[in-house]
């Protein structure tokens, strides 16, 4: 089969797709033949070696793909031959035939394409672990999502939303706000100056007061880090939360903590691959309730372009020169 095989670490342009050998099913992994895979920004981040886990090479990247299932390990039960399934593998999905792990694996409702499961799984389990189990969203809570637009932060709207949260979505352009509003936000504010005291003052008068009243949120779910980190803080009320999802802006901001306790705010991180380690039932019971709602129409994964196999690397590099709105997926066999 052919993958994507990391002989060493690199920019996107330095891997070739090679021929390497298929994987055989023992113990209790599946066997999965893909049809799509989901292209993240920790993909780009990992093919560097710039991600927080950086395995030895060689080994094959990729962390989100959908398929059907051509074989089952002897300790696998709750899969057969055919079925349809996404899988957050974290390695090992820039191939033709994957390996994952059972517990890893996830069946797909018959509504959900392979494209949507594979474009969807990483954005959506991570909006899910910083929405509902970092944050602990409930219906009613005010609730501001930075980034709204970017992949994480689109899906971030949408599970704040079918949580029943009011949510306020921060962007930076007329078109990223249409955006924002078609993931289900009620209410998109566009960002002016992104300078530290502009968008200090953009939170503290704007954002926190954009329900009407000057209480503040109870949430900001934070994708970009950096001064939008810092001036988020500005924006939420007693006991507010501030969870960090990431740095898409590059920087990796630090909290004063006397702010947080003057203003009575917790702030608190969301990584997804950790909580696959550590809350495996609490994971499998937020995939399955995703692929449900978007079985349902609740939710999309907002797949904006498709690209061949051959092209997974250009993909990651148009994820590099921000050239992707929405989601990339890479299409294999009768999926492409
Ligand atoms: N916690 C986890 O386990 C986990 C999982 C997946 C991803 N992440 C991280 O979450 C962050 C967001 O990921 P994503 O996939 O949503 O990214 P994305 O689709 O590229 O979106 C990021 C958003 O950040 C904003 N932004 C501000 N400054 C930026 C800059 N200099 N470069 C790029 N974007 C900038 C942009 O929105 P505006 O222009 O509207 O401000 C953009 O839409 C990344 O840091 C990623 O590594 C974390």
């Amino acid at each position: 089969m052919r993958a994507y095989q990391l002989n060493a670490y690199g920019k996107p342009g330095t891997h070739q797709l090679q021929e390497v050998d298929a994987p055989t099913a023992h113990a209790d992994q599946v066997i999965i033949r893909n049809e799509a895979i989901g292209l993240n920004y920790p993909d780009l981040l990992m093919v560097q070696g710039m991600y927080q886990k950086r395995p030895e090479p060689p080994f094959v990247p990729g962390r989100d793909c959908a398929g059907i299932v051509v074989a089952v390990g002897p300790e696998v039960t709750d899969f057969t031959v055919g079925d349809k399934v996404v899988a957050q593998t974290f390695s090992g999905a820039f191939a033709e035939v994957v390996s994952a792990p059972v517990t890893r694996v996830f069946h797909r409702p018959d509504s959900v394409s392979a494209i949507e499961a594979a474009g969807g799984i990483t954005v959506f389990n991570t909006a899910f672990v910083a929405v509902s189990i970092r944050a602990g969203v409930k219906a009613g809570d005010r609730v501001i999502v930075t980034g709204a637009a970017g992949g994480v932060g689109a899906a971030a709207v949408q599970v704040a939303r079918n949580l029943g949260a009011d949510v306020v979505a921060i962007v930076s352009s007329k078109a990223k706000a249409q955006h924002a509003l078609a993931s289900g936000a009620n209410k998109a504010l566009i960002i002016a100056d992104r300078s530290e005291e502009g968008l200090k003052s953009f939170f503290k008068k704007e954002v926190r007061t954009a329900w009407g009243d000057d209480r503040g949120a109870d949430v900001v779910v934070d994708t970009v880090g950096g001064t939008m980190f810092t001036a988020g803080l500005r924006a939420l009320g007693f006991a507010g939360r501030l969870v960090v999802v990431g740095f898409a802006s590059g920087d990796i901001p630090s909290a004063k903590t006397n702010y947080l306790l003057y203003n009575n705010l917790s702030v608190m991180g969301a990584p997804l691959d950790i909580h696959f380690d550590n809350a495996l039932e609490q994971m499998r019971g937020g995939t399955d309730w995703w692929l449900k709602l978007m079985a349902e129409g609740k939710a999309v994964a907002n797949v904006t372009k498709t690209i061949p196999f051959t092209e997974l690397m250009q993909g990651l590099q148009d994820i590099h020169d921000q050239k992707v709105v929405g989601k990339i997926v890479v299409t294999l066999g009768s999926a492409g």
